[in-house]
């Protein structure tokens, strides 16, 4: 325990003596009556003193064996509890030398509630335990969860797309955090598009329709277009560019963009194969880092007997990052490709919260990214957000952002539940 301070007070006499003094004094004893007041109050202040530097010795004392085996709550009240002794003992006017103890403690147990996990999960509920933050989502999918639990969750995508709707997919979430395993999968791993695309060929087979499909593949890289089933030059152009506009029933349709026919579901996989492929040729030939790009995989689908197509749009979205946490900083490239990037994805963020608010006007224009999604977003459209977390607690206020969005996208509802055409609402590409 640390030496108690107050030694220096003790030739006054302690409180119980010079209490009856103090209380029933006459005026003949005034002038005695304020030296020994002080004398009082400055053994209570001891007293309290004594308290006090009691207290930050416990919490050092009882605190010195947390450690990652204690649960998160038990490492916060710990925290709690060092953080409460410290002020006590600050305001009390202790010397750093008498607070060295609690400090060093107090600093060893918030680096370690900070490395604990971050995201804590109880059923469909999740908590930002650093910032104390709730969110209910329809679903979440901690690390035990495998790629087909996912993908179960949003099978059922396939059939509203058959049905007519257009359909969106998003993966959201800072960089780094699985958005492109997720949507796209790894080698040993298919993602949502490739089992989506065997769970469309299976419906259609299992009702027997005659349905057209085709798919199409493009990316949006620093606001430019380019699609990923065409050659690209070696500085990463395309002759024609591809460019937007809305059809007069609110549907975009990009000009110049390759749609491939698919009869069978081998077919459509090996266009979903050869556009990733050329995403690469085209990030090397732009000098991009690939996941500086937004990636747009859609399958059209017409039945036989309408005159409408419907998308399934496959979104993996660059990831959204603060520019002083990675090197972009020091490379001019990278720091625009990062500034695009939040650009689009603030404009996304902006147009979920106008479609949530039921705002007239839905700021479509604001970016390339949200003029693409426009009949994708609100109207009759569905759409499916997972937000992709990472576990890592040194990015967990980028994460809550991310969690904030996609808990405004959660308010967004559908127009009607049977399809049509969509609604346009703001203005569309020019
Ligand atoms: N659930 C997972 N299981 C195994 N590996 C994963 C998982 N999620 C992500 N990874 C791996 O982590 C790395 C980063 O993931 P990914 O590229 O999907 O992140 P991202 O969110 O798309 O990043 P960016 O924003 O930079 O595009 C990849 O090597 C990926 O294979
Ligand atoms: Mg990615």
């Amino acid at each position: 325990m640390p030496a108690r301070q107050g030694h220096a007070l003790s030739p006054i006499p302690p409180a119980d003596s010079a209490a009856p003094v103090h209380e029933e004094s006459s005026q003949a004893l005034k002038p005695f009556q304020s030296s020994i007041s002080i004398g009082v109050q400055t053994t209570v202040e001891s007293q309290e003193l004594e308290v006090v530097l009691q207290k930050l010795a416990l919490a050092v004392e009882d605190t010195s064996a947390i450690n990652q085996k204690n649960g998160i709550s038990e490492v916060k009240e710990a925290r709690d509890r060092l953080q409460e002794a410290l002020a006590e003992g600050r305001a009390m006017s202790l010397s750093k030398d008498q607070l060295a103890a609690a400090e060093r403690q107090r600093r060893r147990i918030h680096n370690l509630y900070q490395e604990m996990e971050s995201l804590k999960v109880d059923g469909n509920i999740l908590e930002v335990t650093l910032t104390g933050d709730t969110y209910e989502f329809d679903g979440i999918f901690d690390t035990s969860s495998s790629q087909e639990d996912i993908f179960d969750s949003s099978c059922d995508l396939a059939q509203s797309a058959l049905d007519g709707h257009n359909v969106t997919v998003f993966c959201y979430g800072i960089t780094g955090a699985g958005k492109t395993y997720t949507m796209y999968g790894a080698p040993e791993a298919d993602g949502l598009a490739q089992r989506m695309i065997s769970e469309l060929f299976r419906k259609v087979d299992m009702n027997d329709e005659k349905v057209t499909i085709s798919g199409s593949m493009m990316e949006l890289y620093n606001n430019h277009l380019v699609d990923l089933l065409r050659p690209i030059d070696w500085q990463g152009r395309q002759n024609p560019p591809l460019s937007m506009k809305l059809d007069k029933s609110g549907n975009v349709q990009v000009e110049g963009l390759a749609k491939e026919r698919a009869s069978e579901e081998h077919e459509l996989q090996a266009i979903f194969q050869r556009g990733l492929e050329q995403r690469a040729v085209a990030a090397h030939a732009m000098n991009a880092e690939s996941s500086r790009s937004h990636v747009l995989f859609t399958v059209y689908l017409t039945k036989e007997d309408s005159d409408r197509t419907s998308k399934l749009h496959f979104c993996d979205l660059g990831g959204c990052e603060r520019l002083k946490k990675t090197e972009v900083e020091k490379d001019q490239d990278r720091k625009l490709e990062a500034i695009e990037i939040n650009k689009s994805l603030s404009a996304l963020g902006d147009v979920i919260e106008a479609i949530a608010r039921k705002k007239k006007y839905i700021p479509y224009r604001n970016h390339k990214l949200t003029q693409l999604l426009q009949d994708a977003l609100g109207g009759t459209a569905k759409a499916l957000m997972y937000v992709n977390c990472s576990p890592s607690s040194a990015t967990i206020r980028e994460t809550a952002n991310a969690l904030k969005l996609a808990n405004r996208a959660k308010n967004v509802v559908n127009l009607a539940s049977e399809p049509c055409s969509p609604t346009s609402r703001g203005r569309g590409p020019d």
